[in-house]
């Protein structure tokens, strides 16, 4: 494996019908915002490490140049994941070709670091997910994957549970102070049982990570049969945007010294504060939606037009005429730069744009 900064646009961007991936894609890949230092990403990601160490000096190794072009039998296959689960759709995931994806979650890499007799480790690394638009959602994220394999004498779920909730929370109250924490069911396929990690946040409560009982199929066909084993993995915008306030996660890609000033290696105590109060602007768009009209795709052909400066897209109006049998669709798009006023003229050649491209590329028809 080699790492993703000598990624070519000829590795992943091909002539093949199941090719989803942009070049807004493309250009994210390779960035790499966790490994660096003073970064509010690369921030958490010491601070969990430093978690780990602290509690088990020297055991978990971490990984966090793991290639993120993997083959779909290492998203999804190795990992139990149904062949008719929705996040093999290529509605929602960025497929290169049949057989190869942009990892949609750092658990990619279990089946291949069990099978390298790695019993304790951690993987950090970029993840893409096709999505909507707003303040809380970005195709690029960022993810921390823990596994812990227990020794011989240890077979009882419920002790490896309760280790890994004791874990979980710990790491919580060494992020967050002494913050409420609450635990629900969950499913996924490579645990059982699964749960989730909430915290109460600003008078809410959050849903910060996912983890469970590694399904013993999966440890048992690549590491060896007779362990027990937990598994996790935690958004970590998610925990950077509570942690530090930053209000959008557009701010995590931005150069702007405003922002990348306000974080200091090793602190966790950092409040952004604001420095662009630009105002947003709306814009309306409505259309008959096609057949294979799918809101992901419209948010992928806007984030390729607008870059940065879509803030959100929302829904507003829906409706069916029975007699033509079409429905419509009313979309506000909310445009604001983090970085700088933008002008009416730029906003409104960007709709111009926009309207244009969904009629060609997603086949609706303006109203
Ligand atoms: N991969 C899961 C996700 O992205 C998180 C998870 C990791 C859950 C490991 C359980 C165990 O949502």
């Amino acid at each position: 494996s080699r790492p993703a900064s000598t990624i070519a646009r000829s590795d992943i961007i091909r002539d093949n019908p199941k090719n989803n991936v942009t070049d807004t894609i493309f250009s994210k890949l390779g960035t790499n915002l966790h490994q660096r230092p003073e970064h509010p990403l690369g921030i958490i990601k010491s601070a969990i490490f430093e978690y780990f160490e602290q509690s088990d000096p020297g055991k978990f190794k971490l990984f966090e140049d793991l290639y993120p072009v993997v083959t779909t039998a290492q998203n999804f296959d190795e990992l139990l994941i149904p062949s008719d689960h929705v996040s093999r759709s290529d509605n929602d995931t960025y497929y290169v070709d049949e057989n190869t994806v942009l990892r949609c979650h750092t658990s990619a890499h279990q089946a291949e670091l069990l099978r390298e007799k790695h019993e304790n480790f951690l993987v950090i690394g970029d993840v893409y997910r096709r999505d909507t638009i707003d303040a809380t959602h970005y195709p690029v994220f960022h993810q921390m994957e823990g596994v812990k394999i227990f020794d011989e004498g240890e077979q009882d779920v419920e002790a490896v549970r309760e280790d890994l909730k004791r874990t979980l929370e710990g790491l919580a109250k060494h992020l967050f102070g002494d913050v409420e924490c609450r635990w629900v069911d969950a499913y996924f396929p490579f645990t059982d049982p699964s749960i989730e990690l909430e915290i109460f946040f600003n008078g809410e409560w959050l849903e910060v990570l996912g983890c469970g009982v590694m399904q013993q199929k999966i440890l048992d066909s690549n590491f060896g049969e007779g362990r027990k084993a937990w598994a996790f993995g935690l958004g970590i915008e998610r925990l950077a945007m509570i942690l530090f306030d930053i209000p959008d996660i557009r701010l995590f890609w931005s150069e702007d010294e405003r922002f990348l000033k306000q974080f200091k290696a090793g602190d966790l105590s950092s409040k952004f504060k604001s420095f662009s109060k630009f105002p947003p602007c709306n814009k309306d768009v409505s259309f008959w939606i096609s057949d294979q009209f799918t809101e992901n795709n419209l948010c992928e052909t806007i984030r390729g037009i607008a870059g940065d400066i879509v803030e959100e897209v929302k829904l507003i109006d829906e409706f069916t005429n029975p007699k033509k049998g079409k429905t419509s669709h009313c979309y506000r798009i909310v445009y604001r730069s983090m970085e700088r006023s933008l002008t009416d003229e730029e906003i409104n050649d960007v709709q111009d744009r926009v309207r244009s491209v969904i009629v060609d590329d997603l086949g609706v028809e303006l109203r």
